[in-house]
């Protein structure tokens, strides 16, 4: 192990931000991205709020879709260190896309809307980060606006959340009378300014301790008083921040700030420095890999077809997991054993992409392809590893898909395999019968389906109703598997790699099922 590349990998910072639509994550990520230089006007990377409503939730979808290559990976320094930021879907029906992105980071941000407190979407991605012991910080916005108490917000979230909170800073006031943020970790004050589109805010002051006599020419008389009684009571109710327990996912720590007015994420940022995990050790079964080995390895996580829709070249988004990556290097695609050169990989900035010339664990690299290409496949130097969690959920929606013009079945194979590579469907082939059974979480789904095989590969598609309730994935000893195989074989299907699917007709069959062959595993979820 080389001293520099442990060097290069302490400096890396992979993260995504988890919220529910509206609590300001697009607006947070421009900030971050304006501290970090990326870009230098706030409104750059996608459209917001009003913009977004204007348009049925289709078009959002696509609007998404569009300009979801290029924002899917947002790369920038700040403070010696390199950020990699990777968006997560707004829209709940892809929440599948989310955990696989959430597969390839360190660490997470937690935006809360301070009137709203947590949400349904935030819930649900916390326990997926909790699942995968993702330490979280939490940033609470809009403290620009009314919101709940900060006391109350911290027990919603040690309460909802089951999560342990420090504050890393206290609110001065709230809405109109939001005056600031005093630092409990540095024993800084950091007065609101509203903020001016791109303008930075200035450092905050340097304070002897929360009784130093300068707060109160700084701040009105009640507001002094109320934040000393509050830092106070902070100190003494929650716990103080311990590194270890962020770093295991039992604890946050909680900024508040107002992310539309560039407040409170300097402090953010600092806090990501030195407190966020670098690039992870990765445990496969074949044997821990560390990110400071010389050695190259990645995992692809998620597919995108490209912005344009004639054109039929994809990106695979890879996590490097270790080595120094460099441009034109030979790796060895494991499912298929085929070496291959990559001479074309590109990095992400706010809104471009460049050759990536060389990478490190923890960097983000897309690979363009035309297929052949899925999510789950490793790149290594030719040993084997097997990079596990990248998970495959059950669909909660079936139906059947036909194309309208029948002679085009076969064109229309081929589609939907493209789109099970990329994880935008499941595919499943009943082992009786000629109609391609297709699985989604959210029902938006089918609808973007349609229009992309119509669009993409010119086969206008009619999908219809099926009779089954759900899918499981089927697994056990083989004697068991083939009895039950034989019996249900109507109810049977492979999916894209092969493997078996018991396609249920209610919960009763599901149910029967289970009780009938007490060995197999019915699975929800394959990875
Ligand atoms: P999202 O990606 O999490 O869905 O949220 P987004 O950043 O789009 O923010 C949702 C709305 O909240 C936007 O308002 C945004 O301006 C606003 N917002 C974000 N941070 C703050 C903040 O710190 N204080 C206040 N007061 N508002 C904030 P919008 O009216 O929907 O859009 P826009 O016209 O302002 O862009």
């Amino acid at each position: 192990m080389s001293e520099n590349l442990n060097d290069i990998v302490s400096k890396r910072r992979t993260f995504a931000i988890i919220s529910h639509p509206d609590a300001g994550k697009t607006t947070l990520t421009e900030k971050l991205l304006l501290f970090g230089g990326a870009i230098n006007q706030a409104g750059a990377v996608k459209a917001r709020g009003e913009n977004r409503r204007a348009h049925s939730d289709w078009m959002k979808v696509e609007q998404e879709r569009g300009i979801s290559v290029a924002s899917s990976v947002m790369s920038f320094d700040y403070g010696g260190c390199a950020f990699n930021l990777l968006d997560t879907p707004g829209h709940e029906d892809f929440s599948e896309d989310t955990y696989r992105v959430l597969t390839a980071v360190d660490s997470a941000v937690m935006v809360i809307d301070c009137a709203k407190g947590i949400e349904a979407q935030t819930k649900k991605l916390f326990e997926v980060c909790r699942l995968r012991d993702i330490p979280i910080i939490t940033f609470i916005n809009k403290l620009d606006r009314d919101g709940q108490e900060p006391f109350a917000l911290l027990e919603e979230i040690e309460q909802t959340l089951a999560l342990d909170v420090t504050p890393a800073v206290w609110p001065i006031g709230m809405g109109r009378d939001f005056k600031g943020c005093f630092n409990l970790l540095t024993d800084s004050l950091n007065l609101f300014e509203k903020g001016e589109k791109g303008a930075l805010p200035k450092e905050g002051a340097h304070i002897e301790g929360i009784d130093d006599e300068k707060l109160d020419a700084l701040l009105p008389a009640d507001q002094v008083s109320a934040l000393r009684e509050g830092v106070e009571m902070a100190r003494g109710l929650c716990p103080a921040f311990d590194k270890q327990a962020y770093l295991e996912g039992s604890l946050t720590p909680v900024f508040f700030g107002s992310a539309v007015n560039n407040f409170g994420v300097r402090e953010l940022l600092e806090a990501l420095i030195a407190f966020a995990p670098a690039p992870k050790e990765q445990k496969t079964p074949e044997r821990t890999v560390l990110p400071t080995e010389e050695k190259v390895s990645g995992f692809v996580f998620k597919i995108q077809a490209n912005m344009d829709p004639k054109h039929r070249d994809r990106i695979a988004f890879m996590r490097l997991c270790s080595g120094h990556f460099k441009r034109g290097m030979k790796l060895t695609h494991l499912r298929t054993q085929k070496q291959v050169i990559l001479h074309n990989p590109v990095m992400f900035l706010a809104q471009d992409r460049a050759l990536a010339e060389e990478a490190f664990a923890g960097d983000i690299i897309g690979l363009p392809n035309h297929g052949g290409l899925r999510i789950g496949d490793v790149f290594s130097e030719g040993e084997t590893l097997t990079f596990k969690g990248i998970p495959s959920f059950a669909p909660e929606l079936l139906k059947k898909v036909r194309a309208q013009d029948p002679l085009k079945a076969k064109h229309l194979a081929k589609a939907l395999d493209q789109i099970a590579e990329e994880g935008g469907a499941s595919i499943f082939k009943p082992v009786h019968g000629f109609e391609w059974i297709v699985g989604v979480v959210g029902a938006l789904q089918f609808e973007i389906l349609a229009d992309r095989i119509r669009t993409e590969f010119d086969i206008p598609v009619i999908f219809e109703p099926t009779s089954y309730y759900t899918a499981r994935w089927v697994q056990g000893n083989k004697e068991q598997l083939q009895k039950f195989e034989s019996a249900n074989a109507v109810t049977l299907a492979t999916d894209h790699d092969g493997d078996t699917v018991f396609l249920a007709r209610n919960a009763w069959h599901l149910n029967k099922a289970r009780e009938d062959y007490p060995d197999l595993r019915f699975l929800k979820v394959k990875e």
